[in-house]
C-alpha cells in the first residue's frame, strides 16, 4: 500500500517479508524493493517493480494516481529487482516516457521488449515536474555500469537506488521507526557496494554535495533527520571498516579437532581483550563471513586436511573475500591432519594470494592443538593489534 513521505511524494514499493536470500546475502528479516511516486503537474515514478510483486505494486500506484496519467518513469538502475515489471507497467501507463542514462537505455532494451519513448539524461540534467524539479546524477558501477541517482531539488530528497540500501522487509517507512538493522546494512554493503568501493566513494561525495534532507534508496527504509549518519557509515566502510577489537575465526571441521582448536583460539582471544566472532564454514552464511572479515582487525582460518588441501568450501569463501579488496589484513591459519600437515600451508598460500598478511601458522595431528600452541599462535598474530 502506498505511504506518504512528503507532500506529493509517496512510497509505492514492494515488501517481501518472507524473502531469505538476496544475491547470497542471508536476509533474516526479508527484503523490500522500493519505488516512489511524485504527483505534481507531471506525474513520475522513480524506480520500478520486481515482477513477483507486480499486482500489489499496481494497486499502490492506483491508490495515489491514475496509472494512465503517468508521464515519466525514472529508471535509476536496470537490474530486474527494479525493472522486472516494466512491460506490464507500461501497458497501464502507455504515455509514460522512460528517463535514464544512455547505458541504462541499452540495458533496458536488451532485457525487455519496450516501445515506449526514452529520454536519456547526463550529469546534472534536470526535468521539471511543475512544483518539483528533478536533477540526475549518474554514478556508474554503484552496482551496475548504468546506475544514477535522482534528486528532487526541493524538498531535497535523494533517490539513491541501491546506494544506502539495506536488505530488510518494509517494517516501517523511515529508518528511525525501525528496530535496529545495522547488521543487515553491513552485509548488504559488503556484497553489493564494497566490490565497487571507488565508485561508491565518488557517489557518496556526490550525495553529500547535494545536501539531501531525505535519502530514499531502492532497498530498506527511507532516511530522514540523521541522513549524515548513513553517509558517514559508508565513508567509514570504504576507508576503515574495522570495528573495535573484532577478530574473525573461521573453521571447517569434521571430527572436531579443528573445531576444538578454533574454540580454544576464541577463548584465548577473549582472555586477551579481543572480540572474537566464531564462524563454522559448514553452516554460516558465506556473505556474513565475508562481512565479518571486512570489519575485523585480523582473520583466522582453520580446516581439517581434506584430499591434500583445506576443505573445498574455502574456495568460495576466498572468492568472496577477494571482493572485499583489503590488502595486508593480518591473518593466521591452522589445520588438523592425520598423515600430512598440508592444509595450513595451502591455506597460507591461498590467503596470501587473496591479499592477507599471514603472520602465523599452526598444525596439530589428529587432535586439537595444545594450550601452549594456541597461546603462542594468538600472541604472535595479535601483537601490536
Ligand atoms: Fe537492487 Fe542492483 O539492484
Amino acid at each position: 500500500m502506498a505511504e506518504q513521505i512528503l507532500e506529493n511524494i509517496y512510497w509505492i514499493g514492494s515488501d517481501n517479508p518472507e524473502g531469505r536470500d538476496f544475491h547470497g546475502i542471508s536476509s533474516p528479516r526479508g527484503g523490500s524493493y522500493n519505488s516512489y511516486l511524485i504527483t505534481d503537474e507531471k506525474t513520475a515514478i522513480i524506480d520500478g517493480a520486481n515482477m513477483p510483486f507486480l499486482d500489489a505494486y499496481k494497486a499502490s500506484i492506483s491508490q495515489v494516481a491514475n496509472p494512465s496519467a503517468i508521464d515519466y518513469i525514472i529508471i535509476n538502475h536496470a537490474e530486474p529487482d527494479h525493472t522486472g515489471g516494466i512491460v506490464e507497467i507500461l501497458k497501464d501507463s502507455p504515455r509514460a516516457k522512460l528517463v535514464c542514462t544512455e547505458k541504462c537505455k541499452d540495458f533496458m532494451l536488451a532485457q525487455y521488449d519496450i516501445e515506449a519513448e526514452f529520454i536519456t539524461v547526463g550529469n546534472e540534467d534536470t526535468l521539471s515536474l511543475g512544483k518539483y524539479t528533478l536533477s540526475f546524477h549518474p554514478d556508474p558501477f554503484v552496482h551496475w555500469p548504468e546506475t544514477m541517482m535522482t534528486f528532487v531539488q526541493e524538498p531535497k530528497v535523494l533517490f539513491s537506488a541501491d546506494l544506502f540500501g539495506t536488505e530488510v522487509g518494509h517494517e516501517a517507512l523511515f529508518a528511525d521507526q525501525m528496530k535496529p538493522f545495522a547488521d543487515l546494512s553491513r552485509t548488504y554493503f559488503t556484497l553489493i557496494m564494497r566490490p565497487f568501493a571507488a565508485a561508491v566513494k565518488k557517489a557518496v561525495t556526490t550525495a553529500r554535495k547535494l545536501g539531501p534532507e531525505y535519502i530514499a534508496p531502492s532497498h530498506g527504509p527511507v532516511y530522514r533527520k540523521n541522513v549524515a549518519g548513513i553517509m558517514d557509515y559508508y565513508d567509514k566502510m570504504i576507508a576503515s571498516p574495522e570495528e573495535g577489537k573484532k577478530v574473525l575465526v573461521v573453521y571447517y571441521s569434521i571430527w572436531h579437532a579443528s573445531e576444538q582448536t578454533a574454540k580454544m583460539i576464541e577463548s584465548e582471544l577473549k582472555a586477551r581483550g579481543f572480540e572474537p566472532v566464531l564462524c563454522n564454514l559448514a553452516t554460516a552464511n558465506m556473505v556474513e563471513i565475508m562481512s565479518q572479515s571486512l570489519t575485523s582487525k585480523a582473520v583466522i582460518m582453520g580446516s581439517l586436511t581434506f584430499a591434500g588441501s583445506y576443505h573445498p568450501l574455502y574456495e568460495t569463501l576466498f572468492a568472496l573475500l577477494k571482493l572485499n579488496g583489503q590488502k595486508n589484513k593480518p591473518a593466521g591459519v591452522f589445520c588438523s591432519y592425520g598423515w600430512a600437515p598440508v592444509a595450513a600451508k595451502k591455506l597460507k598460500e591461498k590467503a596470501t594470494e587473496t591479499g592477507f598478511d599471514v603472520k602465523v601458522e599452526l598444525a596439530s595431528r589428529f587432535r586439537a592443538a595444545t594450550t601452549e600452541q594456541v597461546s603462542s599462535f594468538v600472541e604472535e598474530l595479535m601483537v601490536g593489534l
